[in-house]
């Protein structure tokens, strides 16, 4: 086998149901990654969903008795984070520092269980991208030349024709501007064949199907080489390439090595690196798809096991965003339904590779089907009759008849069942094939009747049922820990049970010591009062809040004039900015205004609008700027500028 091709995984051996020889058994080695996030943004339930996910496929393997590690971390250098940062008045490092912690405090409130956590910016990991691009560069792969084309800031990667819909980025669904530089280049194209041909005889390198299709069909035609450097008197804040000072590492050259810097620091490689895993969404397909493995390859480093590709989660039917205000928060809905709930939701309602709307009533409705009810509910039933019949202790089984068969049955092969399906990405059935052996429980107990067991005096009958009852709430509690980890752990405790199971423990029967004490608790999941959500989710204008009143000898100190807007070009220095030239009767002012993002140049010229004219001139970002536009903005972010209704001439006093 060459190296580059992928290993087959170490699995361990599965021994029959009962055995217990977990030592003897060879152990599987996972490593998951999630990517690591750009600083410009805070943690959204996007990045909370993969981030979740890598933590719920961790779990399940450490469960397994995997050696496993889970790796996240933050992106922080280019063109994008400088913005950012500057936007935001701090040095990048500043900047980014503060936003980084916001990510590591998001995961540790959430429970994630990552085992590191890498930043571009650490000298661990510059040192590695050092070591990779001199490998590359000595493998006689990188050239110097001139490139020009249609770039995204925000996706910091250039645009294809064919990659455009309706002329915009499709991630970002903005115009892109041309841009053309000198960069030193890596010899892309020059792996294409090799990549194509890799694809081929991997079907399930890059999963599912449809991203590694789309990944082939990109192959179909040349894809250039890729532009790795940007010239530091334009973007400084990057790592310097290590034979030419002048040039700042590409982002996205430097951000796909953390996955093996990381690895490098600790001294693993060798270890992990043979099963890494990646896990992304669609948005960044072609970086993982295309520019990684041929980096690696040139690098002369094997290539991923596989990269696993979710779909996006939508809001409202389309993406979250900023502008349109509905930016999901993972820590809002931890503190309002509890950090379990959400997992089991983000994991239980997306098809892994497909897109999922989400919903907060679909969130509760989820709670209170299959955590609440299902679930829940077993629990209570159980040990309430416990309590009733057997003060409060598990009893011993006697002999198993048909029906109490069929309910161990519908357990003991779920440990394999899952192990299959979370190996086959299918974490949304994994999830299902355990409630519906829960609801085979609930089904078991309206069947066998226990208090009617109770009122005939079969206890021995009674006996069995009620430890049957015990033994499907633990295995189901192990099986659902990955995903539910607190809330199983509580359900263990009520029971009474040690906890700390393995996976193979969830297809033993009959583990519940007999004569243990139960310790029932506050119910895991309450009900979401269903009526009471749809209602606060009614829109409701919010009442305004009012300023200290002013006398009209105050309002009188403010002189507003009908200002007629000559000219309008973007601010030199500033994103968000417009100079705008405007014609105040006899007069010709500068005025700067924060209206870019909702106004061209082209849109304003020409128009009438409302000036106060006596601010004191203040410079912005080194332009004068005499006066203010009024402008109204709603509580979505729209914004309208103040145009007159008539048409007056320009200088006109308004009050
Ligand atoms: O692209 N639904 O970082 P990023 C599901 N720094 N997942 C979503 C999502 C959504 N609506 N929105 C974002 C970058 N994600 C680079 C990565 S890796 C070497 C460098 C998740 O902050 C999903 O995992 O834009 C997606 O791939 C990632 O956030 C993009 O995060
Ligand atoms: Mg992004």
């Amino acid at each position: 086998m060459g190296k580059d091709t992928p290993a087959p995984t170490e699995r361990p051996q599965t021994t029959g149901a009962g055995a217990r020889t977990a030592e003897a058994q060879t152990r599987g080695v996972y490593y998951a990654t999630t990517p690591i996030f750009y600083v410009n943004a805070e943690p959204h339930i996007g990045h909370a969903y993969t981030t979740t996910l890598v933590d719920v496929v961790t779990r399940f393997h450490r469960l397994k008795g995997d050696d496993t590690l889970f790796l996240t971390g933050t992106d922080e250098h280019g063109e994008k984070i400088q913005k950012a940062a500057d936007a935001a008045g701090l040095s990048p490092q500043a900047y980014t520092d503060r936003v980084a912690k916001k990510f590591q405090d998001t995961w540790n409130s959430l429970g994630i269980a990552y085992d590191e956590f890498i930043r571009t910016t650490e000298a661990r990991h510059q040192a590695v991208v050092h070591e990779v691009l001199t490998r590359v560069y000595e493998a006689g792969d990188i050239i110097f030349g001139e490139y020009g084309g249609l770039y995204c800031v925000g996706c910091e990667r250039y645009y294809t024709d064919k990659e455009l819909e309706g002329g915009k980025c499709p991630q970002h669904d903005i115009p892109l501007e041309y841009r053309s530089e000198e960069n030193y280049f890596f010899r892309m194209e020059r792996y294409r064949p090799w990549l194509r041909e890799t694809l081929e005889e991997n079907p399930e390198l890059i999963r599912p199907e449809r991203y590694r299709n789309e990944v082939l069909s990109i192959l179909r035609e040349p894809i250039g080489d890729l532009s790795i450097s940007r010239p530091r008197s334009r973007v400084p804040w990057g790592i310097p390439l290590p034979w030419d000072e002048n040039h700042v590492t590409y982002v996205w050259f430097d951000a796909l090595i953390n996955y093996y810097s990381a690895l490098k620091s600790r001294d693993a490689v060798e270890r992990y690196w043979p099963f890494v895993e990646h896990f992304i969404a669609k948005d960044i397909l072609k970086p993982h798809g295309v520019f990684w493995p041929t980096m690696l390859k040139s690098a002369g480093l094997p290539l991923y096991r596989h990269l696993n590709v979710h779909g996006y989660w939508l809001v409202d039917g389309g993406k979250m965003s900023k502008s349109k205000g509905n930016v999901v928060r993972p820590l809002d809905l931890k503190d309002k339904y509890g950090n379990d709930a959400f997992r089991y939701y983000l994991l239980r309602d997306m098809t892994f590779g497909l897109d999922a709307s989400f919903s907060e009533v679909g969130l509760a409705e989820r709670i209170n089907a299959d955590l609440a009810n299902d679930l829940g509910n077993l629990l209570n039933r159980t040990l309430g009759m416990l309590g009733k019949y057997r003060g409060g202790v598990v009893p011993a089984p006697g002999p198993l008849e048909p029906i109490d068969e069929a309910l161990r049955d519908a357990f003991v092969g779920l440990p394999e069942r899952m192990t299959e399906l979370f190996d086959a990405l299918q974490f949304d059935r994994a999830i299902e094939s355990v409630l519906e052996a829960v609801r085979k429980a609930n089904k078991y107990i309206a069947e066998t009747q226990p208090w009617v067991l109770a009122k005939e005096g079969a206890a021995g009958r009674l006996d069995t049922v009620l430890y049957g009852c015990v033994e499907a709430l633990r295995c189901a509690s192990i099986l659902l820990s990955p995903v539910i980890p607190t809330k199983a752990a509580e359900l263990q405790q009520q029971l009474g049970l040690k906890g700390d199971y393995t996976l193979q423990d969830a297809a033993t029967w009959g583990l519940t010591p007999a004569g243990t004490p139960t310790a029932p608790g506050a119910p895991l999941f309450p009900r979401v009062d269903l009526a009471a959500l749809n209602d606060s989710l009614e829109p409701k204008e919010t009442a305004l809040e009012h300023l200290p009143e002013v006398t009209l000898d105050d309002f009188a100190k403010l002189e507003l004039r009908v200002a007629e807007i000559l000219k309008a070009e973007a601010h030199p220095k500033a994103d968000k900015l417009l100079v705008l030239t405007v014609k105040l009767g006899p007069e010709e002012r500068t005025v700067v205004s924060g209206i870019r993002e909702w106004y061209t140049p082209a849109e304003l010229v020409g128009k009438k609008v409302v000036l106060v004219a006596n601010l004191k001139p203040v410079k912005l970002r080194g332009v004068l700027s005499q006066g203010m536009i009024l402008a109204a903005e709603d509580s979505e972010g729209n914004l309208s500028v103040s145009v007159l209704d008539r048409d007056l001439a320009s200088g006109s006093v308004v009050r």
